[in-house]
């Protein structure tokens, strides 16, 4: 498939700028309506405004001065003067058998996401980072991106200091710890922290024996962080992420760096003592109590935070792995920290590359509050996907020629990762598994289903046919206009970082496609017209499986 809207974007600003003169963008659209064409332009409108002149005559000069027969029917002039462009269905066909090209653009993009903490489950917060976070290391990479994955796994901190005092303390070893029992021993360690001041005190002292490197605590620390990995990495395999041990760079790593951080920033005037912490003020950063808003970067305690990790994985990012735009992929909660971040990052100097927070808001359980056990803990990842894909399997039963086991799994886990995906990511959404498996409507088993039934009727087809020759059907017709804008919804999520538009498009393909099913038969037709569809169900199965390979969900042949 190669694009047409840029050809004939081209073709209209060339004839604007034979008729009067200025280069104007002709931001031609997909038509809101069939009866407005395949495109539509309000170019004339613009321009009409700027000259003060009825619209309708500059569209008429604009159609006059447009060469375009060769692309198009001819040109109408629509309402108050929109010119609308109909593609002949040789240029369609054209199109559509064309391969598309995407350039390389060098940049090397860095993705901070998934980001779970050792010593706890994985929750469905990390569900979200870590389907969204995929999709869009997929999408970058498709359209030219060098992409590197950063896991900035939470394996620091204070609370450690606390847990590997009360392992010790109970005398028990880190290698018969699960996942299960460090939560516990951090449960344990919490209240006892709370309860008993020199325990706190030891405690404290910990954690300054972590950060400083003492060979004991880091063997026990470092079984934690092990123990934990593994954990993430059985739920990354269940989930198909991408993720590996190579991506995780958790806040640990930034250890070293801290203090040349808080050096630099005191360096350059950028911090004050506050209440005994060192903390940088930004001029419109304000609380709600209409306080300045302190970015801390050292603590009262001496120890470092959350962010001045962040700062020097910033440093990290642009000075060593050289990151031409960064992107973190966290929960809509943190706005405020990587606002501030960013700013203080810009402020000192370390950071002139674009850096975006694609935040996302919370998915919530069936009465519309924060997704939570009865008793008010974190629902444990693994279980939530396990569920999803015997609710799979279940809907698969009796079906013949599959591999059941494989296809659940495809099934139950794409439901999730369509159902986290296809919504603006803004948005909060109930985890309702019923209606992420559904057959029907805006799902992902809706859109697999989709891509298995092509498979099979090109199966049957018993024919190869790639070039589509003839498009007389309306129905066909508005699935190869469809087909043609794949690479420019795939820019469009690498520019927005908006997964979910590309999830309303393979729905639109989906759609048109059953619309085509039911105007234009395939397997009954004879001759020219049926390699011709034959080769547009090729193009469709394509473009469902590349789109669904996109957002990281499998595409299986028969369901
Ligand atoms: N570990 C954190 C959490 O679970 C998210 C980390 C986000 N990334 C970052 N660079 N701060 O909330």
């Amino acid at each position: 498939m190669s694009a047409v809207l840029p050809v004939l974007s081209t073709r209209l600003s060339a004839a604007a700028t034979a008729a009067f003169g200025t280069s104007y963008d002709p931001e031609l659209r997909s038509a809101t309506k069939p009866e407005f064409g395949h495109f539509q332009s309000n170019l004339a409108l613009r321009i009409g405004n700027a000259l003060g002149k009825p619209p309708r005559e500059i569209a008429a000069q604009l159609v006059a001065a447009l060469d375009i027969d060769d692309l198009c029917r001819p040109p109408e002039i629509a309402g108050p003067g929109f010119i609308n462009l109909t593609l002949l269905p040789q240029t369609l066909a054209k199109a559509v058998n064309e391969p598309e090209t995407f350039g390389s653009n060098g940049q090397r993009v860095v993705v901070d996401y998934s980001q779970p903490n050792v010593a706890k489950q994985m929750h469905v917060g990390h569900l979200r980072s870590t389907v969204i976070g995929d999709a869009l290391c997929n999408v970058l990479r498709f359209v030219g991106y060098d992409v590197v994955r950063q896991n900035h796994v939470g394996d620091w901190g204070t609370q450690y200091g606390m847990m590997i005092e009360q392992l010790l303390d109970e005398g028990i070893t880190a290698e018969s710890l699960d996942l299960e029992g460090l939560q516990r021993l951090y449960e344990r360690s919490r209240k006892h922290f709370d309860a008993d001041g020199t325990f706190a005190d030891r405690s404290r002292l910990r954690v300054v024996a972590l950060q400083s490197g003492d060979p004991e605590t880091r063997a026990i620390w470092r079984h934690m962080v092990d123990v934990s990995l593994d954990d993430f990495d059985k739920v990354y395999a269940l989930l198909g992420s991408a993720l590996t041990r190579q991506d995780v760079y958790g806040e640990s790593a930034y250890n070293d760096d801290l203090p040349h951080v808080v050096d630099d920033l005191l360096k350059q005037g950028l911090l004050v003592e506050s209440e005994g912490a060192m903390c940088a003020f930004l001029p419109g950063y304000l609380g709600r109590d209409g306080e300045p808003l302190p970015v801390i970067v050292r603590k009262s305690d001496g120890g470092f935070g959350y962010s001045a990790t962040d700062l020097a994985a910033v440093r990290h990012r642009v000075n060593t792995l050289h990151a031409d735009r960064i992107v973190y992929v966290v929960d809509h909660r943190q706005a405020l920290h990587f606002d501030m971040i960013v700013t203080l990052a810009r402020t000192a100097h370390w950071l002139d590359v674009p850096a975006e927070h694609v935040s996302f808001g919370t998915v919530l359980g069936p009465n519309g509050k924060p997704f939570k056990t009865r008793e008010g803990g974190t629902i444990k990842l693994v279980e939530l996907l396990t569920g999803a894909v015997d609710r799979a399997d279940a809907l698969l039963a009796g079906r013949e020629g599959i591999n059941r086991e494989a296809t659940a799994r495809a099934v139950g886990i794409g439901a999730v990762k369509y159902a986290d995906l296809s919504s603006d990511r803004g948005n909060d959404y109930v985890f309702d598994l019923d209606r992420m498996v559904a057959m029907t409507g805006n799902t992902g088993p809706y859109l697999q289903y989709a891509h298995a039934r092509l498979t099979r009727l090109l199966a049957k087809a018993g024919q190869d046919a790639t070039e589509v020759t003839e498009l007389e059907d309306p129905a066909e017709q508005r699935l190869a206009l469809l087909l043609t804008g794949f690479a420019a919804t795939v820019e469009q999520v690498a520019e927005t970082l908006q997964p979910h538009r590309l999830c309303t498009y393979l729905y639109d393909v989906a759609s048109a496609l059953s619309v085509f099913y039911e105007q234009c038969p395939v397997l009954s037709s004879e001759g020219e017209t049926r390699a011709s569809r034959i080769a547009l169900c090729t193009a469709t199965r394509k473009v469902l499986q590349d789109g669904l390979g996109l957002l990281g969900i499998e595409a299986p042949d028969a369901m």
